[in-house]
């Protein structure tokens, strides 16, 4: 039978990666956070002291990246996710991760993936596709609340700012650019909370079961 793939894209913040975790444990999936990929080569390139622009540099990386990496302690947070957006516009990084994360979807019995281009690039032909979104006010407002919660003071205004910005490279970029594949449901977490994104998501994949 062919592997069930469940394609979860979206801008960040909008709670992908809670609603894709909890979606893999629901549907006895393996869930791959692709995100961590780009965050992990954005580390390493910053860590050696690396120029951020060179691509070439940066697919060579990409290309020659050890699963073990994806799990360093320091890729959840903010710097990582500024790093990864800037190696992210490179095709030649892009290239470079598509056979893992195809590899990756095809084992049976197929995957949760998230990301940014999951249902447009890497798994076109996913049986479930779903566009997580929330306004940008109310990303930002969740952003700081947890960074809140680990006791980091930080800044609503500065907040709302990255995720503008985040959300205007990831589009604007050439190479894959955000964006909803034709044939995904689009899913406004604004006015859910985790179990009712959760609800939703079975339901849209129920549908296509
Ligand atoms: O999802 P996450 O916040 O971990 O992604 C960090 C950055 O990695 C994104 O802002 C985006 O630039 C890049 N990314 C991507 N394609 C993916 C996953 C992440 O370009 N499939």
């Amino acid at each position: 039978i062919r592997p069930f793939v469940v394609a979860i894209d979206g801008p960040a913040a909008a709670g992908k990666g809670t609603l894709a975790t909890a979606l893999a444990a629901h549907l006895g999936l393996p869930y791959l956070d692709t995100g961590l990929l780009y965050r992990t080569i954005g580390k390493i390139m910053a860590d050696r002291g690396w120029d951020l622009d060179d691509g070439e540099l940066a697919g060579q990386l990409a290309g020659a990246l050890d699963p073990e990496d994806l799990k360093r302690p320091d890729l959840r947070g903010r710097e990582a996710g500024e790093l990864a957006s800037r190696v992210a516009v490179h095709p030649q990084v892009r290239a470079a991760l598509v056979d893992f994360q195809r590899g990756f979807a095809a084992t049976p019995p197929g995957a949760v993936l998230d990301g940014r281009d999951i249902g447009t690039v890497i798994c076109p032909e996913a049986q479930v596709k779903i566009f997580v979104t929330a306004s940008a006010e109310v990303r930002a407002r969740r952003r700081t609340d947890e960074l809140a919660a680990k006791g980091r003071s930080v800044d609503y205004a500065r907040i709302l700012d990255e995720v503008r910005e985040r959300d205007a490279r990831d589009s604007s970029r050439a190479t894959a650019p955000l964006k909803a594949a034709d044939d995904a449901v689009v899913l406004d977490t604004s006015t859910l909370d985790r179990d009712g994104a959760l609800a939703a998501a079975l339901a849209i994949v129920a549908a296509k079961r």
